[in-house]
């Protein structure tokens, strides 16, 4: 057994990088080569629950999520439900790798069958990403939450293989949104998911995109919620998805408490091989510090283990910045 080996939603993998959900895990061939990389899972690209509804046959219309349109017209080109289903099925029979399809989606409306035959497609796990943007002033945070959590529970009612959620940084009280998830059947959080940011431009006075691609910096944020989601006491497998482009990166996560790490970025700026880097070096600083595998360190220094918890809350930053010069 390498010393990588770790568990994530049950599944046993190889290494705790994953490759992420993104256009890199929507074919067979680059799936294998994530495997070839030493990836320890994949996540495959989302399908969009407007997709699943329409089978992409009124697409024209616009949405009003406007991440989903640009998906959606990648989607529209490309793919169809069953293109997806046999995705899952191909790539089963092709890497040994655990396969997690992603279903990408705000409602528990009308599509939650396709989610059977992902399941029956050979699927290990389901990467549920929740884009729900609330726009009504009169709906209450609590009554947005709830959404998730009952379609949590529904789809635990129908599938038997994990699900995970991968939400959104922007809650109110991320503990309890992850405490709740858990109660509602959730195996694992997927922290966090990246939206598509509008940005202005000032000459031509219109709209755009934000840069897509993270930046490790990012990191720092998520760091913290890991760090304080893995010192629940609930049985709840995490994902960090965010800036990993390193050892280092990983490293930070594991020791923050994460179950397994995501690259998706860094693929897109340094290929597949950054997987295998990543490994190596995690290896090389498990030789260093004397670790034998993963669940030795996964956690030290987590909200639980750390001698000094309040260094993750807010008022010790304040602290920090009012001494800064
Ligand atoms: C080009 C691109 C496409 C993405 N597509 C998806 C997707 O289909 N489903 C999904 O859940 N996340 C998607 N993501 C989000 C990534 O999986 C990941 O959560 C996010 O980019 C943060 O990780 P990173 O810092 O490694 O990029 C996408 C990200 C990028 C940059």
């Amino acid at each position: 057994m390498s010393k990588l080996n770790t568990h994530y939603l049950g599944l046993e993998l190889s290494s705790p990088v994953i490759a992420g959900s993104s256009n890199f895990t929507s074919a067979v061939s680059s799936i294998v080569e994530a495997e070839a990389a030493g990836a320890g899972a994949v996540v495959l690209k989302s399908l969009f629950e407007e997709q699943i509804l329409s089978q992409a046959s009124s697409l024209s219309d616009k949405s009003s999520y406007p991440e989903a349109d640009d998906y959606l017209a990648w989607y529209t080109r490309n793919n169809t439900i069953d293109n997806y289903l046999d995705l899952i099925s191909d790539a089963r029979k092709s890497v040994k790798i655990p396969v997690i399809a992603s279903i990408n989606c705000f409602s528990g409306e009308g599509w939650t069958d396709f989610a059977e035959k992902v399941q029956s497609a050979g699927a290990n796990a389901l990467e549920l990403n929740v884009f729900y943007l609330p726009v009504d002033m009169h709906q209450t945070g609590t009554q947005a939450e709830k959404m998730y959590y009952s379609l949590v529970s529904d789809l635990k009612k129908r599938l038997s293989i994990p699900i995970s959620v991968k939400i959104s940084s922007r809650f109110t009280n991320l503990l309890n949104v992850a405490y709740q998830m858990y109660n509602h059947g959730a195996a694992g959080l997927v922290l966090f998911n990246r939206f598509y940011e509008p940005d202005f431009d000032i000459n031509t006075m219109k709209i755009t995109a934000a840069p897509v691609l993270s930046n490790p910096i990012e990191k720092r944020y998520v760091l913290r919620w890991v760090g304080m989601v893995s010192a629940l006491n609930i049985e709840m497998a995490i994902s960090a998805s965010t800036g990993v482009y390193s050892a280092e990166d990983a490293i930070k996560y594991l020791l923050a408490g994460a179950d397994s790490v995501q690259v998706c970025s860094a693929l897109y700026k340094k290929g597949f091989s950054v997987i295998k880097e990543i490994n190596n070096g995690i290896l090389n600083w498990m030789i260093e510090k004397e670790y034998s595998s993963i669940r030795q360190f996964r956690g030290l220094l987590n909200y639980r283990n750390v001698e000094n918890p309040s260094l993750f809350e807010r008022t010790q930053f304040m602290k920090h910045y009012s001494s800064y010069i």
